[in-house]
């Protein structure tokens, strides 16, 4: 075997062997600690493709702490299919409070993460722009959120995420359960864009706005 194809077997292997890794560690650590966060999250918390594991570093704290009560609700990760959400329960359901305090704590020490560009998208930005104007009610002009109404920032974060909640609310894995107020809220928007390209040039306009401040 020649090095090149070496090289690209091993490319093509390592998403998986660190699923595998991210895996046995959620399996094994009954008492995460915060650092934990980072084998799926990435080593600045700014997103892990692989995982499908968002930024967590420009989200303020309020919305982690939404987040983690979803999680252990079952408001999030109770559809069968929806393996990311799932993935993200068994993290969430196997902390105590005090270890959730402590993890959102470390969280929010961190800087926000530069994100990349992303490259190669087709979506018709003109008409994310448009698409937009619905959702800049709550999530704000720039994407920087709104603390009062409980939407998160959406500057900042990873694309391929921003798609996959879209399509989640859209499709009912989130935002599908009573008492879950803000999720059946956000899953009216979600349902109001007509399609996936739709998804993909509302969350391309928001790719385009600047990742704001820590709030
Ligand atoms: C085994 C991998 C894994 C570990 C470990 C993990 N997460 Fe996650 N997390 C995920 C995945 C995957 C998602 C996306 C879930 C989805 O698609 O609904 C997620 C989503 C989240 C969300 C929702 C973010 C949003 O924008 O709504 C928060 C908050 C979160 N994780 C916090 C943490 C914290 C804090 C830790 C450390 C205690 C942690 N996670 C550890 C995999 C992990
Ligand atoms: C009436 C207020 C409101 C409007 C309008 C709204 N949202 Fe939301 N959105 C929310 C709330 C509240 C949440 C948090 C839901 C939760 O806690 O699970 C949210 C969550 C989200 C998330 C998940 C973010 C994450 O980190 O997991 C995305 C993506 C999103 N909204 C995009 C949009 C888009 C795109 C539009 C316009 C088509 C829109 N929203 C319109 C209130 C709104």
């Amino acid at each position: 075997m020649n090095k090149a194809r070496l090289l690209m077997l091993w490319r093509t292997a390592l998403p998986g062997l660190l699923l595998l890794l991210s895996h046995s560690v959620a399996a094994q650590s009954q008492q995460p600690n915060a650092q934990y966060c980072l084998v799926c999250h990435g080593s600045a918390a700014q997103g892990n493709a692989a995982i499908k594991a968002p930024n967590l570093s420009m989200l303020p704290g309020w919305y982690l702490q939404q987040q983690f009560t979803a999680f252990r609700n079952n408001w999030r990760g109770n559809a069968a299919e929806d393996i990311h959400g799932k993935e993200m329960q068994a993290v969430a359901g196997n902390m105590s409070d005090a270890e959730i305090q402590q993890a959102i704590a470390f969280i929010r020490s961190l800087k926000p993460a530069a994100q990349p560009q992303t490259e190669g998208i087709t979506a018709d930005l003109q008409h994310g722009r448009q698409l937009y104007q619905t959702c800049q009610a709550c999530h704000g002009s720039r994407g920087e959120g709104n603390a009062q109404l409980k939407a998160p920032p959406l500057a900042g974060q990873q694309r391929w995420y921003l798609a996959q909640q879209l399509s989640a609310f859209k499709n009912g894995w989130r935002g599908n359960q009573t008492n879950d107020d803000y999720g059946q809220t956000m899953r009216r928007f979600a349902q109001s864009l007509a399609d996936d390209q739709a998804i993909d040039d509302v969350v391309a306009y928001i790719d385009s706005l600047a990742s704001p401040a820590k709030q």
